[in-house]
């Protein structure tokens, strides 16, 4: 037998090393509710939400949420059943700044925050702190958002405020939570706030602002804060695994897997840094193409390369799924309109026989996620990892016993990888408890606790995968 054919006996039981943390995540405006309250200013996802007619699925808002501003004792109680190490939740930049600059601080927002924080150490849960989930101050959006390079300087004093604030107590910082969704969505494709639709421009912006934005806010933390608050910071990246449909499409699946992801990842993690290569050759051929006298994909500088290499302690890593992939050169027609998808020209799908989440682009492929773990040891020379967040979503009802099927496959394949030495020290569950599914609203539940949105202090009930989940964290291993 070939080696790769000889199947490893697997042991009965599998085991977690000591010393890997489990936890859960949610984020401000997924959760929070309480939109206008305190001083609290409007964010782009209350514009977004209260925009009529609606675009959020049944018209949806975040304005009550899950009650967590109000029910944050007993998220923390829900953390201290689950016998968690640590919350990953995010921060309200609007909460904190209500005019989106450090002019002003809201104590009223700070005082939520340092309740929460103080509630989690008090019951040695460590607080994992995200400083942006999404919730752009709608005043920075009106002045260009992503897409205007002063948010560089506006995102690191913001940075700098939380660090003041909260960095005696926060050990864990995570800057910027999924560029490509905040910048591919949210510019491009039109499907996440501000919904804007330029694509094969806007996105492009983003990439540059937002990854500039992570590393002077890394910067900022590592030369002023790192040696008296003692914490370690990183950015949060969506892989998604692009597996070729045939041997033939190999580069196109690599092709988009830099396109997706290597766009944020190849500038931080590699040795060369900057956009990867691929993105910058293909973009400006077709620039030039459709008749632009340079590429649509802005440069960094030498310096700026430089100042973005080597910007994250560890690789934050969110998965849920993977894709088919091949190679299709006109998705828009060939040379015609300027998009990302005509940019890296090909066709991404899902194999009918997967199983799906309730969420239609989530499939359970469990060894794409081993591919990601298997490819990020390689490419970027065995980075310390957090899993910060994985998950499955279902319609709701306490019985889900899919869910607790994702979660325990998944585990899986993490031991796999860390078997043949990748170095992951964390995993988050996607996620602590229902929340509000951006533009699917309430629909999707991906919550270890059901929400009950009738009730009005949102009551929260353990699902079997919350049971189950404690139980892998408390001994650390997964039986078979
Ligand atoms: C992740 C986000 O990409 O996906 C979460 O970080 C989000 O905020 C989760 O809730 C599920 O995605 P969706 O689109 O179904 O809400």
């Amino acid at each position: 037998l070939a080696e790769s054919k000889i199947v490893k006996p697997r042991q009965e039981t599998r085991k977690f090393p000591d010393g890997m943390l489990f936890g859960a995540a949610t984020a401000a405006y997924q959760i929070e509710g309480a939109w206008n309250v305190d001083g609290k200013s409007e964010n782009i996802w209350d514009r977004l939400s209260h925009q009529e007619p609606c675009v959020i699925k049944e018209c949806h808002t975040g304005d009550i949420a899950g009650n967590s501003y109000y029910s944050y004792k007993r998220d923390v109680e829900m953390l201290r059943e689950l016998g968690l190490d640590f919350y990953r939740f995010s921060l309200s930049w609007s909460r904190i700044l209500p005019t989106s600059f450090p002019d002003k601080i809201n104590a009223k927002g700070v005082q939520y925050y340092n309740n929460l924080i103080n509630e989690l150490l008090k019951y040695n849960i460590q607080p994992m702190v995200t400083l942006y989930h999404w919730d752009l101050p709608q005043k920075l959006q009106d002045l260009g958002g992503w897409t205007n390079p002063l948010i560089i300087d506006w995102f690191t004093d913001y940075s700098r405020v939380v660090f003041e604030l909260f960095g005696d107590r926060v050990k864990y910082w995570f800057t910027i939570n999924e560029a490509r969704q905040i910048c591919y969505e949210g510019y491009g494709t039109g499907g996440l706030a501000p919904m804007y639709n330029i694509s094969g421009y806007a996105e492009y912006l983003c990439y540059k602002n937002i990854l500039l934005a992570h590393a002077k806010a890394y910067h900022l933390y590592n030369d002023e804060y790192r040696s008296k608050q003692g914490g370690i910071i990183g950015i949060v990246t969506f892989v998604t695994w692009y597996e070729p449909e045939s041997e033939e499409h190999s580069e196109a699946a690599e092709d988009m897997r830099q396109f997706d992801w290597g766009v944020y990842a190849n500038p931080i993690f590699s040795k060369k840094g900057d956009f990867p290569q691929v993105m910058k050759d293909r973009i400006a051929l077709k620039s030039m193409a459709q008749g632009f006298p340079r590429s649509r994909l802005p440069q960094f500088t030498p310096e700026e390369v430089e100042l973005v290499k080597g910007t994250s302690d560890f690789f934050g890593l969110n998965h849920y799924t993977t894709s088919l992939v091949y190679r299709n050169e006109s998705v828009n027609g060939y040379y015609v309109s300027p998009s990302q998808s005509d940019d890296v020209g090909v066709i991404t799908y899902k194999d009918s026989s997967w199983e799906s989440a309730a969420s239609s682009w989530l499939k359970v492929v469990p060894w794409g996620l081993y591919k990601i773990l298997t490819k990020i040891r390689e490419d970027y020379d065995n980075p310390p990892i957090f899993i910060t967040e994985n998950g499955f979503s279902t319609l709701g009802g306490l019985e889900d016993d899919r869910r607790v099927a994702y979660y325990r496959n998944y585990l899986d394949v993490i031991l796999d990888a860390m078997e043949e030495g990748s170095d992951i020290r964390a995993y988050t569950a996607w996620s602590l408890m229902d929340n509000f599914e951006w533009d699917n609203g309430y629909t999707e539940r991906f919550g270890l606790y059901e929400v009950d949105y009738e009730s009005p202090e949102r009551t929260r009930t353990p699902r079997k995968s919350a049971y189950v989940y404690k139980e892998i964290v408390r001994t650390h291993t997964l039986d078979h």
